[in-house]
């Protein structure tokens, strides 16, 4: 499993990720390559066997961070590329001197609600009828201590 910085020729792959999820918000290569111009923004790519299997993007607006999308290819799914993403968002929060990652997650989404949850993010609010008028978005938030800064 390798993470490493997005590149150009990755956001093709990370269309078909999207599309491969019915329902999930899909950004599309211009939507990555949009926060190219946007220098608070960072996306990842996990790569395995020698292929993007999944990505992330936040954005660093200390002492906060953003998670805005995080997803993984059917074809790779737990087999630890979303934790290894989220591990990796861990290190550059606490580079950049943040004290906590937020993010909205569907209340119906179940194993993005476990994976965070096992990570240490807790529901800290809801935001009714946020997805499509219909379905709420939870609020999770990991703090971060100062000692692992
Ligand atoms: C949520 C998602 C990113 C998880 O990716 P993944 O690479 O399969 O996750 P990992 O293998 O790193 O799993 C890490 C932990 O998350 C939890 N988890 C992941 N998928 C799960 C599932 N289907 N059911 C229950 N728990 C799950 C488990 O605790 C797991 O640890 P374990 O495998 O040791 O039990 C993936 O299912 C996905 O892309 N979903 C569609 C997009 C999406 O919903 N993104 C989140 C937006 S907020």
């Amino acid at each position: 499993m390798l993470i490493r910085r997005a590149r150009k020729e990755d956001y093709p792959a990370f269309a078909a990720i999207e599309a491969g999820q019915p329902g999930y918000p899909a950004w599309g290569v211009k939507g990555f390559e949009a926060e190219e111009r946007n220098r608070n923004s960072v996306t990842l790519a996990a790569e395995l066997d020698g292929q993007a299997a999944g990505f992330m993007n936040f954005w660093v607006l200390r002492p906060q961070v953003q998670l805005n999308t995080l997803a993984v290819g059917r074809a790779f799914l737990r087999r630890g590329a979303a934790a290894a993403l989220l591990g990796k968002l861990f290190e550059y929060a606490a580079k950049s001197a943040c004290r906590e990652i937020d993010l909205e997650v569907n209340e119906h989404n179940a194993p993005a609600i476990a994976l965070y949850a096992s990570r240490g993010f807790e529901v800290v609010g809801k935001r009714p009828k946020f997805y499509n008028n219909t379905d709420a978005a939870l609020l999770m938030r990991k703090a971060l201590p100062s000692k692992d800064l």
